[in-house]
């Protein structure tokens, strides 16, 4: 069985691909700006509990799934569980998976396009003229061609399939990600901001300690683990029966956590040099950095690089995010991997035709008040992937045979034995109380 469906070779190899999975737009943008903005070390050490206390627990349960199902989200679910109810897991799955790579792919699509912009350089325009240009971008029909672009890259590595696709791409990629980012932390270090950036991400601020904090630590872990919706059942099931499934896990989320300090390192000294203040999201990294980058000696060839490495950070995720619905139209339909790919392409690229334009000033894409990208975006995080997270730790804690669970986290006993009880009394739990807490509080209050 093992052989005839893909797997990953090396132990390497599994981590390259699953942290690929994990590092992404999540860690280098999202996360040192959230972690700033909401009491710098204090959010990092709640961040660091939840990581240890919950993402890496259902990050481990879904490889226990998938690697004993040894199939697609939905296979693996029929494998290990009883009675229909859990096959919800599934689709839910290859749903959540569909309308994050739809959204995913937009602002990937953008990071092709600066790479672009960073070879022609950024010198000469200041923050009005990067605006206007920005603004001009996201309004013409320009990104539809970079996000289906990404997309068709995306698919090509998927076409070439688990090792040579997925795995090999992620052992080149993912190294060469540390590479660029140490060096541009490095070159950070001498900018005169430094210290204020070092303040803003790192110095505790207990008064910023709020419950909003916790419940954003946990979001923030969710979606940059890629755990909640089946990736990482997929994942798992291409794993193989002596890797040890607890050393994987926390070796990614110490990457992931590590990549991301690394970014805030990496980006903030210049933003302070310049005393800009610290803004979120898309913009940060669009218009900011651009802006930082057209004022600074070398400016040039670091946001090359930095576009580059984000590039790499989000294509590694895209693949797993795509292995999804392809393990999933293979496996159960019998369908061969070209037309899973071709149409996982076709639904999602048209899905995110519609993301991009609907960014558009104006546009009638509009979901309850949303764009159709944030409304993307929003109901995946806040909605699909805790109630994934929910349902991955209940079956695991409560409903998996005792047995089949304790082989899978243990290797029959081999690794991890010390920790098993505790980790099933996370999986038990902690994780559904916690994941509830803030399922409940983002979605009612
Ligand atoms: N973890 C990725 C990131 O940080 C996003 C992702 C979410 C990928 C869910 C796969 C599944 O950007």
């Amino acid at each position: 069985m093992e052989n005839k469906r893909g797997s990953f070779g090396s132990k390497f190899g599994v981590v390259a691909a699953v942290a690929g999975s994990a590092v992404g737009l999540g860690n280098i943008w999202r996360f040192p700006y959230i972690a700033g903005e909401n009491g710098g070390a204090v959010f990092i050490i709640v961040y660091l509990l939840i990581c240890l206390l919950i993402a890496i627990p259902v990050m481990i349960s879904e490889f226990a799934i998938g690697r004993h199902g040894r199939k697609n989200v939905m296979g693996s679910m029929r494998q290990v569980a009883k009675g229909k109810m859990w096959l919800s897991l599934g689709y839910l799955g290859v749903f959540a998976a569909v309308l994050i790579l739809s959204f995913y792919s937009v602002i990937a699509g953008w990071t092709l396009n600066f790479i672009v912009e960073s070879v022609k350089g950024f010198s000469g325009m200041d923050v009005t003229a990067l605006t206007a240009n920005f603004n001009g971008f996201v309004n013409s029909n320009e990104p539809i061609v970079w996000t289906l672009l990404f997309l068709a890259l995306t698919a090509v590595i998927v076409l070439c399939g688990v090792e040579k696709g997925i795995e090999r791409s992620s052992k080149i990629m993912m190294p060469m990600l540390v590479l660029m980012l140490l060096g541009m932390s490095i070159y950070s270090l001498f900018l005169p901001g430094f210290g204020e950036a070092f303040r803003f991400l790192f110095k505790p601020d207990f008064s910023k300690m709020t419950w909003d904090v916790v419940l954003q630590a946990l979001g923030q872990s969710f979606f940059s683990m890629s755990v909640g919706m089946g990736t990482m059942i997929t994942y798992g099931s291409y794993i193989k029966d002596k890797e040890n499934l607890y050393g994987v896990g926390a070796t990614v989320a110490l990457s992931d956590v590590l990549i991301a300090f690394l970014a805030g390192v990496a980006i903030f000294p210049a933003v302070f040099t310049f005393g800009i203040a610290p803004t979120s999201g898309s913009e940060l990294v669009f218009l900011t950095l651009p802006s930082v980058f057209s004022q600074i000696p070398a400016g040039q060839l670091l946001s090359f690089v930095f576009f580059v490495l984000l590039f790499f950070a989000a294509i590694t995720s895209a693949i797993s995010l795509l292995e999804v619905p392809v393990a999933y139209l293979t496996e159960e339909f019998n369908i061969k991997r070209k037309w899973a790919v071709v149409m996982g392409f076709v639904v999602i690229g048209a899905l995110s035709v519609f993301c991009t334009l609907s960014l558009q000033d104006g546009s009638s894409l509009v979901v309850g008040g949303d764009s159709l990208f944030d409304f993307f975006d929003k109901f995946t995080s806040n909605i699909m992937l805790p109630v994934g997270g929910i349902l991955v730790s209940v079956f695991v804690g409560w409903f998996m045979d005792k047995k089949l669970r304790y082989d899978q986290f243990t290797n029959q006993g081999q690794c991890a034995v010390k920790l098993y009880k505790f980790l099933v009394f996370l999986v038990k739990f902690v994780v559904p109380v916690a994941i509830s807490i803030l399922f409940i509080s983002k979605n009612l209050f």
